[in-house]
């Protein structure tokens, strides 16, 4: 029966019946596909992995490095899925797109985070950049921190303290082989010297030889500066259990923890107090010098004094950590990879010949670069982003978000994305300098994470990593020492190696 054929008939039946009968079917057709239309618009959530009533999925993380449990889970349930912990809602991102679309795209739906008791004392309540709420504060300290730091302009102003630095490692390399020509040199140790006294520089404006610190009742050398502001603090969000990353699951650190973190917190306090006390002198005796400390005293008087303590130690913390960590691993890598190692060297010799290698000749190094951004990759500085509570409905990857849910960006999965990356568990710099490739972005490998938050100090850490890999290439060459091989486990959450890198260097002749 075609169209004409009914509307006859529906002439020739009697009236009333009809139009109503045909008014319902119509209505009824108009539901569905109303109901239909909606449907399509309204994303589905994604997929949940299955867990247990009630607790949810927490038996299954009760390994120590959530993140490689999160990356199992990926391959089974896609970039993007849902796992409940007790009463919450956890959005797992595994993938460089998802991650990238909640961090930039979805950012203003979902910028707040919790933090356990833990983290809340050693970051004195979010006092610093990397990590407080993206609010008023934090917008206005980051642009303290970048213009007289960590941005471009600044780490120009800056450049004498990295060329020094970076003169007196090598300067120690080459001590420790005249010295102890067949033994292997703790590399951590004079990186991390070396670049704590260039982070004293650029916070305070000068190394500090030594210091009294009345409520220590003690003088502390440089050495033992280091280690309560850095050694110790990181040892101390070491201790922080992965478990810090889900506040609801009231986990408190044990007694002894606790009591630990406060010790350390108390320490950098009181050191911090000191350190500040003294440069105070100095400005009032009318020397100013290039340096943060005389920045936010002049430019950013609303300061508490806690809150100045906090800024000054996070340059130093962030300018210590990266950097170090990066760097060793580089480090690691090529001395493993003999020929990546000679063809890096190779690179740099056709480049800069016989001199030595400066920040201007970077970016006519793309193999260097591309070693740079394969560590940052494989061996992520932060393999986790603490969570972040969505505060409205959003939707990531085609999926609903609700409101009230939370978000864990796994970078550590991202950066072994198999859709993403080819072998992602080999380092491989040669897959960054692919013709095809765009030129290396900071922002490709997500390990700085991305977006308004993503890290400030990625730039410093590109520009001192990437002189000292590449003279340490073009004056040494690397070798690994016997066992060195199976001596890579990481620390708790980090992706710190256990063990400091200790690594046979040789001079090569010029
Ligand atoms: C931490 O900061 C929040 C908001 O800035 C405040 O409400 C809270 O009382 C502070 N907690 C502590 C322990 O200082
Ligand atoms: C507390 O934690 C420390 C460090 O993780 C551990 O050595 C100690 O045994 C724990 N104590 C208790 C009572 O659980
Ligand atoms: C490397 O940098 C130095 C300045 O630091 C510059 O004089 C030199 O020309 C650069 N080399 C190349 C090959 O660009």
């Amino acid at each position: 029966m075609d169209v004409t054929q009914f509307l006859q008939r529906l002439h020739s039946t009697p009236h009333t019946a009809v139009t109503t009968a045909v008014a319902v079917a119509i209505g009824a057709l108009f539901l569905i596909l109303v109901k239909n239309l909606v449907h399509k618009r309204k994303p589905k959530s994604p997929p949940a992995v299955p867990g247990w009533p009630l607790i949810g999925n927490l038996l299954q993380l009760k390994e120590k490095k959530p993140y490689k449990t999160f990356s199992r889970f990926a391959e089974r349930y896609g970039p993007i899925y849902l796992i409940r912990l007790g009463a919450s809602t956890l959005f797992v991102l595994n993938s460089v797109d998802v991650a990238k679309e909640a961090m930039v795209t979805r950012f203003d739906s979902i910028s707040t985070r919790k933090l356990s008791h833990a983290l809340k004392l050693l970051t004195c309540n979010k006092t610093m950049v990397a990590i407080s709420d993206y609010d008023d504060f934090h917008k206005t300290v980051k642009r303290h921190i970048l213009s007289n730091v960590l941005g471009t302009n600044a780490q120009k102003r800056h450049r004498v303290h990295r060329d020094i630095m970076i003169e007196n490692m090598v300067r120690r390399l080459h001590e420790h082989v005249k010295s102890h020509p067949l033994e292997a040199v703790d590399f951590r140790k004079i990186f991390q010297s070396e670049l704590f006294r260039l982070s004293m520089k650029q916070a305070l404006g000068r190394e500090v030889e030594s210091i009294y610190v009345e409520e220590l009742g003690a003088t502390l050398s440089s050495e033992e500066l280091c280690q309560v502001l850095v050694l110790d603090m990181m040892e101390g969000a070491i201790e922080v259990d992965w478990r810090d990353f889900f506040p609801y699951l009231r986990w408190i650190p044990n007694r002894s923890v606790e009591m630990k973190l406060q010790r350390l917190c108390f320490r950098r306090e009181v050191v911090m107090k000191a350190l500040i006390n003294e440069q105070k002198k100095r400005i009032a005796s009318g020397e100013e010098l290039n340096c943060y400390l005389d920045h936010l005293l002049s430019e950013a008087s609303f300061l508490t004094d806690e809150q100045l303590r906090m800024l000054l130690w996070e340059v130093i913390i962030e300018s210590s950590d990266t950097t170090l960590v990066t760097s060793e691993w580089a480090m690691y890598e090529l001395s493993k990879d003999l020929n990546r190692q000679g063809y890096l060297r190779e690179e740099i010799q056709g480049v800069c010949g016989p001199n030595k290698i400066t920040e201007e000749n970077l970016s006519q190094l793309p193999y260097l670069s591309a070693v740079f951004h394969e560590t940052v990759r494989k061996h992520s500085p932060a393999p986790m982003v603490p969570l972040r509570y969505v505060h409205e409905d959003t939707e990531i990857g085609g999926y609903h978000i609700p409101a009230g849910s939370e978000i864990a960006v796994n970078i550590y999965g991202c950066n072994r994305d198999k859709k993403y990356w080819e072998k992602p568990e080999q380092w491989n710099p040669d897959r960054l300098v692919d013709d095809k490739l765009e030129p290396v972005d900071l922002y490709r490998t997500m390990a700085f994470g991305a977006g308004k938050r993503a890290c400030v100090g990625a730039y410093q850490a590109m520009l001192i990593s990437c002189t000292s890999i590449g003279r340490f290439i073009q004056e040494f060459s690397w070798n690994l020492r016997g066992g060195e091989e199976e001596n890579v486990d990481t620390v708790g959450l980090t992706t710190h190696r256990l063990h400091p890198l200790h690594v046979l260097v040789k001079p090569i002749d010029p």
